[in-house]
């Protein structure tokens, strides 16, 4: 479906012409007077200067020639030369009817459907999930699926770093420890143990421990470089310590995104670059590409037009083993073989911007990638205690994201069992569902480059802008729904009546919205514009329940009608909570 606003701007467009001026100056905005109109025209005060008129004189001239218009029931020019306007309350019902019918309620599924690669989550294998990874996985999981709404085909993959000098440094600690394992014995010949020689617990303490010792003593370093560097030119028995690595990791990993509700198209990662390293580096040398300086093997990517120095983009060092960019760039050829993406997306803090920026020109300059395909990096910030620094535990210790949910959840089922709404066994069920909903809102209502404070008990509470404040509304309409239905009455084939107070037009008018806010959220990839417009809507909503007798109607078609805006209400926020990620309950 067309938007509501491409269609007033139309008709403005006509009405523009028709009284003899250019229909560029028909542009049409909501109104910031919203006690006065609902939209706006300011093109009349535009044109004044190229027509030689007062801006009033256009505005009244378009404003006569509006008289009987299909859309607008009142146009008004008000001075210095506004056009100010209303919809027609039978034009808004029957958009509202056609977006009920419609199965994605008036949005319109792009013309070209792209293929887009999400790279988000990226969390470092071996390395427990902290609250660092939560903004990644929670703001690239909303991206892939409002560009999926958009009718793309897109693909998350979560690019594990799982090729670094972690991995060295986690081969170096084990050999102290367990020298006599096969893997470290270069005679070994036979088949390596199918069981791996540590667990996720192990692990999870293995790595901090050998990444302290590797800062105090400088040949434990050197060691754990060595590792690194065997491992990534295939060293047979630390490759078989890193395949035991993964295993138990990406298992562990695959359950804690589950938990967030977070699904992964693709779990490549940094090691399934390494096979186009060496070709590419060879090309790139070949080609004149890539050069040494200072023993490292960089490209450059300066431009004549900066105005700060970029440092090159390095792809080798002196030893030899790969860097963050070398993986980065692989990936790009991997990705560009397997799927030719017309866009790819990466999520990842934003102190990462001048090593994007670094491949994506090393990246453009060396033909990786064709010249058509989109890269794109969203930068977020950080998420900060309420003292404003890096969120900690009350120890001040990394925060664990199993141990974030849970203390989420548990504020959750204490408020839920103050509201006693919900069956005792149904709670726990419940705390999660509505925790998740505090977790995700929270994150993504802020604008993702910015650092954020996350404050327990304002993202936990029923009321202001909070995920549980957007549930307990849908959480409302479901319960009106399904006592209409409770008395045997249907759901089926109710259409949407005129408003008939200003509340039920407020909540009208926003409902008209939809289609454009999820566009232009996916647009500007912002997804705190769909929260802020689920806000905005849920509020109508509110405003318009608290002065409706709903339920208690007695004027069969009036109640129809409200059931059947119900019906679409709960429809669009539930739609939108999709696209962040969450689902409401039954009852909280
Ligand atoms: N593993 C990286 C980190 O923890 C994030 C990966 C982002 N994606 C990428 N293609 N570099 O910082």
């Amino acid at each position: 479906m067309k938007k509501i606003m491409d269609l007033i701007t139309e008709e403005l467009a006509e009405a523009f012409q028709a009284a003899g001026y250019d229909k560029a100056y028909a542009k049409v905005t909501l109104s910031n007077r919203p006690d006065l109109c609902e939209y706006q025209c300011n093109g009349a005060m535009a044109g004044a200067k190229a027509y030689r008129k007062a801006p009033i004189a256009i505005a009244e001239d378009v404003a006569k020639r509006l008289a009987d218009s299909r859309c607008l029931e009142e146009v008004n020019a008000v001075n210095p030369g506004f056009i100010n306007m209303k919809l027609r309350k039978e034009y808004v019902a029957d958009y509202l009817n056609q977006m009920s019918a419609d199965e994605s309620m008036g949005l319109a599924a792009a013309a070209k459907p792209r293929t887009i690669i999400v790279d988000y989550g990226g969390p470092n294998v071996a390395k427990p999930l902290h609250v660092g990874h939560l903004r990644s996985a929670i703001i690239g999981e909303g991206i892939k699926r409002l560009a999926r709404k958009m009718g793309h085909k897109v693909l998350g993959d979560i690019h594990l770093g799982d090729w670094g000098y972690q991995m060295g440094l986690i081969i170096t600690e084990l050999r102290e420890r367990k020298p006599d394992l096969p893997y470290f014995d270069d005679a070994f010949s036979g088949d390596y143990p199918a069981d791996a020689p540590f667990t996720i617990a192990e692990l999870e303490e293995i790595y901090p421990t050998a990444s302290g010792k590797a800062k105090e003593d400088e040949e434990y370093r050197k060691k754990a470089l060595q590792a690194t560097y065997l491992l990534q030119n295939g060293h047979k028995g630390y490759m078989a310590v890193w395949k035991h690595i993964m295993n138990i990791s990406v298992a562990d990993l695959k359950k804690n995104y589950e938990n967030l509700n977070v699904h992964f198209d693709l779990w490549k990662g940094e090691a399934d670059a390494q096979a186009y390293i060496p070709d590419m580096i060879e090309r790139l040398k070949k080609e004149g590409y890539a050069h040494i300086d200072e023993g490292a093997l960089v490209i450059d990517v300066q431009e004549e037009t900066d105005t700060k120095e970029i440092p090159p983009c390095m792809i080798q060092k002196s030893d030899g083993a790969s860097l963050y960019g070398t993986t980065d760039l692989a990936t790009l050829i991997q990705r560009e073989q397997d799927y030719q993406p017309d866009q790819i997306i990466y999520i990842a803090d934003k102190r990462q911007e001048l090593h994007f920026l670094q491949v994506f020109r090393a990246a453009r300059k060396t033909g990786i990638v064709p010249e058509g395909t989109e890269l794109e990096f969203l930068g977020f910030g950080t998420m900060n205690g309420k003292d404003g620094k890096p969120f900690k535990t009350r120890e001040g210790g990394v925060m664990r994201l199993e141990n974030l949910i849970s203390e989420i959840e548990e504020e959750m089922q204490k408020k839920i069992s103050e509201n006693r709404t919900v069956a005792e066994d149904e709670a726990a069920n419940t705390a999660r569902i509505v925790g998740m909903s505090a977790i995700k809102y929270g994150d993504l209502s802020n604008q993702a480059s910015k650092d954020y404070v996350f404050d327990v008990d304002r993202f936990t509470s029923f009321e202001g802008n909070t995920g549980p404040y957007i549930l307990y509304t849908i959480v409302r309409i479901k319960s009106i729904l399904n006592k209409y239905q409770a008395d045997g009455r249907g759901l089926e084939g109710l259409k949407i009546g005129c408003a008939r107070n200003d509340n039920e037009k407020a909540l009208m008018l926003e409902l008209l919205k939809y289609n454009d806010v999820t566009e232009s959220s996916f647009e500007e990839l912002a997804l705190h514009k769909i929260c802020a417009y689920i806000y905005d809507l849920a509020n109508a909503f509110n405003r318009f329940y608290h002065e409706t007798k709903i339920l208690a109607e007695e004027d069969e078609e009036k109640q129809k009608g409200y059931i059947a805006l119900l019906m679409l209400t709960r429809r669009v926020l539930e739609s939108c909570i999709d696209v962040l990620g969450f689902e409401a309950p039954e009852r909280m």
